[in-house]
């Protein structure tokens, strides 16, 4: 599994009306695949970050809790994009060292993205911005669009986000009251160094409808590899011990009876590593780390989904996504649902993860109350090894 560093905050502009785009809601709360743009952001950064704080346009805010839940913190944005990323920074946790600063408009930019921003931080460098090598030739014009200069295309960068900081450099640069479309440029106005590292095309920036489109290209798996589905079922019944404690979809929950099991019993966990064996064709969770293998005994959820993410990647295989339906009465999903995504996802090396829950209309051993299922479903991928 890749590594995460803590101490990372991620602050998300998202308070943007989306002119250009046209459409009657807020351009993070547009569609794409299913999903708003400011989920697919969260889901694809959140996983390096340690706290998330989201600028909602005004009024919004609140739907905007309902969409990311709890571990999300929501703040009203301001009247520039500059305006709402201050706004924002002054909800960074004390304990935080680096800021890395996404726009929601690029909902794609992948968590690797954000890694490598990282990367560079933790070598010293105070400012990273991702960017690309620009096709066109780029004019500079005045206001009467006559051509002013042609700048060498040699030297030329398009800039992504997510842009990482030192968190004082990031404080500084703000506190200079100027604007500017991106973070980068208010380091560079007080001559802070600002590092360019390589960006990716699935960061591109939706502005106009037609954006969608090329984004969706990236969410529909290469039809030359292989695609493979898989399922997995788990059920355990809840402990007589009052003292045992409650792990599912990767999360303690307080207040709540635990299962019992020789594992933690996270069924939400469980049922997820038997899918991804039964897609990738390499056993089930049992014939992986059963009573064969005493290491795994009493492992934890998040240990044997990190151990089948190793064994599903080195058989050839790329996680496309899992979803997972808890089954029962207790406990309630909706409101950790969020943390759970991030969470498993996290453990997943960043794929897409859904969480959902089910009761059974008072049947069978969850419905009765006696105890929790879950059942999963995972898509990977063979690069055709
Ligand atoms: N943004 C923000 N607060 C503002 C304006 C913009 O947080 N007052 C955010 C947007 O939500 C977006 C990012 O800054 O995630 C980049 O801005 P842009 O792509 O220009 O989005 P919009 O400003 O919403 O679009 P437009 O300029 O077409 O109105
Ligand atoms: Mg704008």
């Amino acid at each position: 599994m890749r590594f995460l560093l803590p101490k990372v905050a991620l602050l998300i502009p998202a308070a943007g009306s989306g002119e250009r785009f046209g459409a009657s809601i807020p351009k993070a709360l547009v569609q794409l695949n299913g999903r708003t743009l400011i989920e697919h952001t969260v889901l694809n950064l959140g996983p390096v970050a340690s706290q998330i704080i989201v600028a909602a346009p005004a009024g919004f805010e609140d739907k905007f809790r309902e969409i990311l839940g709890g571990a999300v913190t929501v703040v009203t944005g301001g009247s520039t994009r500059t305006k709402s990323v201050k706004i924002a920074l002054e909800s960074i946790a004390e304990d935080i060292e680096f800021i890395l600063v996404h726009d929601a408009a690029r909902p794609l930019a992948s968590g690797e993205l954000g890694r490598s921003v990282i990367e560079a931080l933790a070598s010293g460098e105070v400012a990273v911005i991702p960017a690309l090598s620009v096709s066109d030739t780029i004019k500079e014009v005045d206001a009467a669009n006559y051509v002013v200069s042609t700048p060498n295309r040699e030297r030329l960068r398009a800039v992504q986000t997510p842009q990482g900081f030192a968190r004082e450099t990031l404080i500084k640069a703000h506190m200079q009251n100027i604007e500017a479309t991106d973070d980068g440029a208010l380091v560079e106005a007080m001559r802070g160094k600002v590092k360019l590292i390589e960006g990716e095309n699935r960061a591109l920036k939706i502005t106009n409808p037609e954006d969608l489109a090329t984004a969706l290209k990236y969410l529909i798996p290469n039809q030359s590899s292989d695609i493979r589905a898989g399922v997995g079922v788990d059920a355990h019944a809840f402990s007589t011990d009052p003292e045992r404690a409650l792990w599912l979809a990767g999360l303690l929950w307080e207040n709540e009876i635990g299962v019992d099991g020789h594992s933690d019993g996270d069924v939400a966990a469980h049922a997820i590593c038997d899918a991804l064996f039964a897609a990738a064709g390499i056993g089930d969770l049992g014939s992986n780390f059963g009573t064969s293998k005493p290491e795994y005994a009493g492992a934890s959820g998040e240990r044997l989904l990190s151990e089948t993410l190793k064994l599903v990647t080195g058989a050839g295989f790329t996680i496309q996504n899992v979803a997972v339906q808890i089954v029962g009465n207790r406990p309630k999903i909706g409101s950790r649902r969020v943390e759970a995504v991030t969470k498993i996802s996290q453990i997943l090396g960043g794929v897409p993860v859904s969480v959902s829950a089910t009761t059974t209309d008072g049947l069978g051993l969850t419905g009765e109350g006696k105890g929790i299922g879950a059942i999963a479903t995972a898509l990977i991928t063979s690069s055709g090894r």
